[in-house]
């Protein structure tokens, strides 16, 4: 240093006294990709066990018997444990042993090992049987950022031949991810195409069968993330972020079932909803003013088309200011819901996130003083334009704005508001798309930029809203519907699919989004029926009713710059048809519902693609037009225009053409004719199949008896029921009935037995039995030892009586 002072001020040149030694960025290496070295030292503390290079550090957690977290710290300094997807990790006692011998270190529960290889630190994975289901292809690595600080993050492991990949939450593409190169970062993606990514919501979340195996990958990294399932190099499967932790859940199957259920055991799922938000949603940008509402609501009891949700997009506001409702079309808010109410349909209202910088705005002025806005890295406010005009928005990232925002919606509660519908919160904003990565957020206190944030900023803005729902509802289910979300968002909102298109491709593309949705967490989704952007014809609009009709949840939207568009709008024959499939939604919303609690307490998803079904054989990975809704009815929407038959996959076992009661073999594909009034729809045998009479709104009418459909099968089928109030937490006190039924046929004689577990008593008395499909004419049935005196026989050989409620087992002889 020396000889550079003198060389600036006494301007004397020592040419000898000239060293770039002393250059401080001399020697600096340039940057690149570093990969873990050879692990040389494992240390156990509890259920982690930590493995190092010398420098970097591996952390190996045993979180039950079939999931293990790795996590990878460059510089062996870890981040803090936070997580919006897992907000606590399953407890559950686990066993297991770490094995120490010339080739790996080996951590063995009783479900399976985890191998880290000591020439190159590969972690692979393998089951009882010593079938490597993951393996490293390359030892994870990661590159430095300069610019933000942190590290792209990478693992690459093993592409198999076969193997085929699902999941990832919300992707225009086919149902089989294999090939693909995708990327999660939540888009505003107004008419999306087929294969444009990426879209609203990021689920990093996939599955991966081969050789018939299945296990998961859940890559917990809310930074922008990129997976790529063989497509760059067809023997590699990748996945990658742009900073945060690498850090990843690898969950064993061996069903695809296993592994979704334990997805969920870590990221839990949909509580309970309300009834009602089972049934039929009308939606529209907009309905406005208040006697159109008015005039809608009573086109649904005239055509006598059942229906219990009506939405109020943007246009009920004043000047699009959140919580506020314009003075000109809606006066009288109150009024308006009450006789909404009263005529047996909810009001959800929309609410963005954007807040109009305005002054006299008392949600703008309060989140100003209170600083709860997001600001930029020198502190300016984010300032963006959104429908409201210019716009700040909270930072829902931070817990006491959530409590803030939640309490907001004390008075739209008090107006009468079941439902609140969150949009545009990726965030979408005008011109730019989004927010610029240098946006500040509290994170929990874990603070980040945008680019850790934004993935998740949907979810906590639907999170506040379901959480100051439950709260100003007291005990009563909240409604929330979200258009962004993360893993985990399924905790506090149903989903829709964003922006479609009114065309046949985006029914198919729907079709495949919805079961994708389903097996990654997010059971409670459904598209815009009809499309948003664009016309459907009433054909098309007519088979998006019978789809829709068997998506968990079922609304109709359009755009304002649409034609009309209520089940009635194309005339006849469609408004028959579509009111046919309306009601036939409505007649089996206690099969729905027992579905739901199957998903809320069991962690199975709702829709159940057919690969699901018999993933081992290979050429179900590629099926992705039928599914199961729920597990004991198979739908195969029709997908194109004028198609007079399609051909429809069962999986093995014996199915019930639900229109014939033909019974069928599965395990092949049959052709099914396909008049417009008739979407396949098929029954595994064995089945109950509960039924509640048609209303034209959930609870129109007191339930005075539940339809049983049962359908004969030669072996053992259970089903159950799920029956509670349908509207409050109570089944969190465990107040709800479990009701098993187990059917079982012989040439002879049918069988059928009831058990039920709960607290909970149903106010109707008895079930109205129907029997399809048997093989004979019954002589006698006999139930809990009385024979039952009257049965009416049909002409479609079907049989039907009435019994108790609480009947323990009829047998029905030939
Ligand atoms: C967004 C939503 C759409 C809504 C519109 C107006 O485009 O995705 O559903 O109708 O905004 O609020």
């Amino acid at each position: 240093m020396t000889a550079k002072l003198l060389l600036v001020e006494d301007m004397i040149v020592e040419d000898e006294e000239f060293h770039h030694l002393n250059n401080p960025a001399d020697g600096i290496k340039p940057i690149v990709k570093k990969y873990l070295g050879t692990p040389n030292h494992a240390e156990q503390l509890g259920n982690k066990i930590f493995f190092t290079d010398g420098d970097a550090k591996v952390e190996v957690l045993i979180v039950t018997n079939e999931i293990i977290r790795v996590r990878l710290a460059p510089h062996s300094v870890f981040l803090e444990e936070f997580s919006y997807a897992v907000p606590e990790l399953p407890e559950t006692s686990v066993e297991f042993t770490l094995l120490e011998n010339e080739q790996e270190f080996r951590v063995t529960t009783p479900a399976i090992n985890c191998h880290i290889r000591k020439q190159d630190f590969f972690i692979s994975f393998s089951d009882k049987n010593d079938h490597v289901t993951s393996s490293d292809a390359v030892p994870m690595h990661w590159e430095e950022n300069t610019q933000f600080g942190g590290y792209y993050v990478f693992c690459t492991k093993t592409c198999e031949e076969q193997e085929s990949f699902f999941g990832l939450g919300d992707k225009a593409t086919e149902f089989n991810l294999r090939g693909k190169r995708l990327k999660n970062w939540n888009t505003d993606a107004y008419s999306f195409g087929y294969n444009q990514d990426p879209l609203y919501r990021s689920i990093p979340f996939y599955i991966s069968v081969s050789d018939g195996i299945a296990h998961g990958i859940f890559f917990d990294n809310t930074f922008k993330a990129h997976f790529d399932f063989g497509g760059e190099d067809p023997t590699k499967t990748s996945f990658w972020a742009d900073g945060g932790e690498l850090q990843y859940y690898y969950i064993h199957g061996p069903h695809m079932m296993d592994v979704v259920k334990n997805y969920h055991l870590l990221t839990g799922t949909h509580p309970m909803p309300p009834l009602w938000a089972l049934g039929y949603h009308q939606c529209r940008w907009s309905y406005y003013p208040e006697n159109k509402v008015r005039v809608i609501a009573n086109g649904f009891r005239q055509n006598r088309i059942p229906c219990d949700g009506i939405y109020l997009d943007i246009d009920y506001m004043d000047g699009y200011r959140c919580f506020t409702w314009s003075p000109k079309y809606f006066p009288n808010p109150k009024k308006m819901i009450a006789d909404l109410a009263a005529n047996g349909f909810k009001t959800v209202v929309i609410i963005d996130p954007g807040i109009r910088v305005d002054d006299n705005y008392s949600v703008f002025k309060e989140g100003k003083e209170k600083k709860y806005f997001c600001r930029r890295c020198d502190d300016y406010f984010m300032e963006g334009h959104v429908w409201p005009g210019r716009c700040q928005f909270p930072d829902f990232t931070n817990p006491e704005v959530r409590a803030w925002w939640g309490d907001l919606f004390d008075d739209l509660v008090e107006t009468g508001v079941a439902g609140v519908w969150n949009d545009m919160n990726e965030p979408a904003v005008f011109g730019s798309g989004t927010f610029p990565d240098d946006v500040r957020h509290q994170y929990d206190g874990y603070r980040g930029s945008h680019r850790k944030a934004h993935n998740v900023y949907g979810m906590q803005m639907v999170r506040a809203t379901y959480e100051g729902l439950r709260k100003q509802m007291k005990n009563k289910r909240p409604f929330t519907i979200t258009r962004a979300g993360y893993s985990g968002v399924q905790r506090y909102s149903s989903v829709w699919t964003g922006d479609n298109v009114a065309s046949w491709e985006h029914l198919k593309l729907g079709n495949i989004q919805l079961q994708r949705l389903s097996v990654s967490g997010i059971s409670f989704c459904g598209t815009d029926i009809g499309g948003f952007s664009g016309e459907p014809d009433g054909e098309l609009f007519t088979r998006w009713i019978q789809m829709g009709a068997f998506s968990p949840f079922m609304r109709a939207h359009s755009a304002g710059d649409t034609k009309e568009r209520e089940p009635w709008s194309f005339g006849e024959p469609y408004t028959a048809i579509n009111r046919k499939f309306i009601e036939l939604r409505y007649r089996l919303i206690p099969y729905l519902y027992s579905a739901f609690w199957e998903h809320h307490r069991y962690g199975f998803p709702i829709l159940r693609p057919v690969v699901m079904h018999e993933q081992e054989e290979v050429s179900n990975h590629f099926r992705q037009d039928e599914f199961t809704y729920g597990d004991k009815i198979l739908i195969c929407p029709v997908l194109e225009p004028g198609q007079k038959s399609r051909s429809v996959y069962l999986p093995k076992g014996k199915w019930f053409n639900f229109w014939t009661l033909e019974m069928v073999d599965g395990g092949k594909e049959v052709v099914v004719p396909t008049p417009l009034d008739i979407m396949p729809i098929f029954v595994k045998a064995g089945s109950v199949i509960p039924e509640y009479p048609v209303m034209q709104y959930t609870g129109e009418k007191e339930i005075e008896e539940v339809k049983l459909n049962i359908y004969y099968s030669d072996y053992e089928v259970n089903s159950f029921l799920f029956e509670d109030y349908g509207e409050t937490f109570a089944y969190e006190q465990d107040i709800y009935l479990e009701k098993k039924f187990v059917v079982k046929g012989t040439a002879d004689k049918l069988t059928i037995q009831q058990s039920m577990e709960g607290l909970y008593t149903p106010r109707y008395e008895g079930y109205h039995i129907k029997l399809n499909g048997l093989p004979f004419k019954p002589t006698k049935i006999v139930a809990d030892g009385k024979e039952i005196a009257t049965i009416s026989s049909n002409s479609d050989k079907t049989y039907e009586f009435k019994f108790s409620k609480n009947f323990k087992k009829i047998e029905i002889f030939k």
